[in-house]
């Protein structure tokens, strides 16, 4: 607000101004890119250098002498960060700085909803723009290609298709208040382990195919204002400063106009940031990995060093404008922009939205009729495990949020039947005891002084007096469960669950289990439970958004953004190399081969026939659908596949249409099925709605590598229209006459 006024303070002696005096960079009125050019050519070297590197620990330099504010960047994709030292990670200890915590992205991937993804962005976009940030750290949308990647939470599943078609809405609704989105992290950049010293070793194809699409989506649909550059190499280069990445996809062939900047500490060299498209060199301490004295930000890469190549010819001045251009323009895009924005922060649309997105986003994986819940009056509701209880917003990383309030699973559930049955709880296990990240704390108290085994005997004691056993339990985004900077070690359930769980189906009249994670993990109880839920971090309303999906108030509709595999090994990544790498004698930095290609996910699984625990895609309701008429015809360049949706069950609820193509032709392996297209449909019971999607060519296309482009092949195709990959209700043929 304060920097509006000034803003506003500025406009208004310049209303009073001659119109011939008013810099032209001042005055909100002319085009950005008047403004762009007004502003460099009054700067000096000094003041353009000081604009391309960290001052503090989320700022990069303005230009006092000519009234342009710094730059203020914050975490994260799930809600604003709280302050922080100026040169530090730890907080600030300011009080008014709780933000509303929003859903983690695994959690809106989950939805298919590219409404919620508009709401989410506008929202965070708000709080962003309030607590005066301009460039949020977030989204994050880097594929699941292994279960066990650490920050699989943070981004949106396995499948390019849907982490672009969400990711666009969310930037859009994010800099419709005036902040960037940033979008991270870019790219190849899939797992934690080493996360700063491995080459990803990647063919055309597959980068093309699967790892760069959601970035492009971003700029090109999305209009991101920023890309964050990831810590790992790419074919031998960082990635901060990676020019086939950052210079010739990017900027180049993407045309990105916006800024690049360094994840903390990303930037490793003195001389490529110069040339290979770095506009920002963020960290910490000095060139952000090595540790040494606080304030040292002169001793960036883009800082005393780049003034040195500057004054003695070793670089240009062109360059150099190149970077301050897009600085220039971001700040003209977001502090200093022609529309006022005041944006708005904890307000209780934005706990309500984060209650809709995070229900919106729960997906029902198994019922036999159990759920909705229905409770005789009186009755014992037995709820175990810790997950029920501890609170997740605190922790996981970067992500890590100081929230205002946190809506539990028990809170919400007693609150859900209160005077109607009894809620008891029993924390079954001891998984995660910490309550605090960063010295931002829950104010919990999660110690604990019973035994493993008097914790499961509490547990089953209880479990044979209750009606029915709601089991909550699952990950905590503490290391190695979902954590930044840790992969997880194995898919398995933690703290002994699965031993708890298979001794509570032995005992309950009625056992639901609520797995909260962001990533996927083993159900080798699945079978013998009668309903299966997966939830996720789902932040403020996390607790209030599962009662009412549990309760019936919210009928579920969200659908699995990545494979749950029966067993880690099923998957495609079978040798050291392609994960977690190698380092070969002579080597510097680990190895790591994407000898896969473009086989992730379910492109693996469904190509090689192989079971898994849930698909892609899954996810159930309390009511049903059908799918009949399905169609396809020819439509322009084209083609267009139709088809009825109709609600059969008895209450209303959604459903998401999924559009899979394959090419049993093709010249080249493709997989078994691509997603190229979904809708999410709310319908009432006994309502049908007519669906219809465009499959242009770019839909039928793989890239040709040697020819560096996009091939449809002309030939026959099929769509396959269904409720996941692996539930297809409906399969149509077509042949597509000409490339
Ligand atoms: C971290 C993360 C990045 C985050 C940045 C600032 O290392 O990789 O996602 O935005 O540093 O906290």
């Amino acid at each position: 607000m304060k920097r509006y006024l000034i803003t506003l303070a500025l406009a208004c002696s310049l209303a009073c101004t001659p119109k011939s005096s008013t810099p032209v960079y001042l005055d909100p009125s002319q085009p950005i890119e008047a403004r762009v050019n007004d502003a460099l050519g009054r700067m000096t070297l000094e003041e353009k250098v000081a604009m391309t590197h960290a001052q503090s620990k989320f700022s990069s330099a303005g230009v006092p002498r000519l009234g342009i504010p710094e730059l203020w960047h914050t975490d994260g994709p799930h809600g604003i960060r709280p302050e922080v030292l100026w040169d530090d990670w730890d907080q600030a200890g300011w009080t008014n700085d709780s933000c509303t915590a929003f859903p983690a992205l695994i959690n809106l991937a989950a939805t298919w909803n590219r409404d919620m993804a508009l709401l989410y962005g506008d929202c965070i976009g708000a709080e962003a723009r309030y607590r005066e940030k301009d460039i949020l750290l977030g989204p994050g949308i880097n594929i699941c290609r292994t279960p066990l990647g650490g920050r699989t939470f943070e981004y949106m599943g396995e499948d390019p298709y849907l982490a672009g078609q969400l990711v666009a809405p969310y930037v859009k609704g994010v800099q419709q208040n005036g902040v960037a989105a940033c979008v991270k992290h870019f790219a190849v950049n899939n797992q934690e382990m080493r996360r700063t010293s491995t080459n990803s070793i990647v063919d055309d194809r597959t980068l093309y195919e699967i790892y760069l699409p959601a970035f492009k989506a971003a700029v090109q649909e999305g209009g991101a204002w920023a890309v964050m550059g990831s810590y790992n190499l790419y074919n031998g280069q960082f990635n901060c400063h990676n020019h086939r990445l950052l210079c010739d996809i990017l900027k180049d062939e993407w045309n990105f106009d916006g800024v690049v900047i360094s994840d903390w500490g990303g930037c490793r060299d003195d001389d490529e940031p110069i040339t290979n498209g770095l506009d920002i060199e963020m960290g910490t301490w000095t060139n952000g990995l090595r540790g040494a004295a606080s304030n040292s930000y002169d001793n960036y890469h883009l800082a005393r060093p780049y003034l040195e190549r500057l004054k003695d010819g070793r670089a240009t001045e062109e360059e150099l404008d190149g970077k301050v251009r897009r600085i220039l323009r971001t700040v003209f895009r977001t502090s200093m922009s022609p529309e006022p924005h005041f944006g708005s922060f904890t307000s209780p649309e934005h706990f309500q939205a984060a209650r809709e997105i995070a229900a919106d986003g729960i997906v029902l994986l198994k019922n036999d009729g159990v759920l909705p819940l229905k409770l005789h009056e009186g009755a014992r509701l037995l709820v175990v495990g810790e997950n029920a209880y501890k609170m997740m917003v605190v922790g996981g990383g970067s992500s890590n949020l100081k929230t205002k309030y946190e809506s539990i699973p028990l809170d919400a559930l007693q609150e859900a039947f209160d005077g109607h049955c009894e809620v008891v709880w029993e924390r079954g296990y001891v998984g995660d005891t910490t309550t605090d990240y960063n010295k931002v704390v829950t104010g919990q108290d999660l110690s604990e002084s019973r035994s493993a085994a008097q914790l499961m005997a509490d547990a089953l004691e209880q479990a044979r007096m209750a009606e029915v056993v709601l089991y909550i339990g699952g990950l905590n985004k503490s290391a190695y469960q979902d954590n930044e900077s840790t992969d997880r070690l194995d898919i398995t359930l933690p703290y002994g669950q699965d031993a708890l769980i298979e001794a509570l189906a032995q005992v309950a009249g009625k056992l639901v289990v609520v797995n909260i994670s962001g990533s996927p993990v083993a159900m080798p109880w699945a079978s013998r439970i009668n309903a299966i839920v997966q939830a996720w971090y789902g932040g403020s309303e996390a607790g209030h958004a599962l009662a009412d999906v549990l309760t019936g108030a919210v009928n579920p509709s969200g659908k699995l953004p990545f494979t749950m595999p029966l067993a880690l090994a099923d998957g495609p990544l079978k040798t050291e190399r392609q994960y977690p790498g190698i380092k070969p004698e002579g080597e510097t930095w680990w190895q790591e081969y994407y000898d896969e290609g473009v086989f992730v996910g379910y492109r693996w699984y469904d190509t090689q026939d192989i079971p898994v625990q849930f698909p892609f895609g899954h996810g159930l309701s309390y009511t049903t659908f059908d799918l009949k008429d399905a169609r396809v015809r020819k439509a322009g360049d084209g083609f267009r596949v139709s088809a009825t949706l109709t609600n059969t069950g008895s209450v209303a609820g959604a459903q998401v249409v999924q559009l899979y193509v394959a090419d049993p032709e093709a010249s080249v392996a493709r997989p078994a099925k691509e997603l190229k297209g979904f809708q999410k449909v709310y319908l009432k019971p006994g309502e049908s709605r007519q669906l219809s999607f465009t499959l242009d060519k770019q839909a039928l296309s793989f890239f040709d590598a040697d020819a560096h482009a996009w091939v449809a092949e002309p030939g026959d195709f099929q769509a396959l229209l269904g409720f996941s990959s692996a539930d297809i209700r409906a399969v149509v043929s077509f042949t597509l006459a000409s490339k």
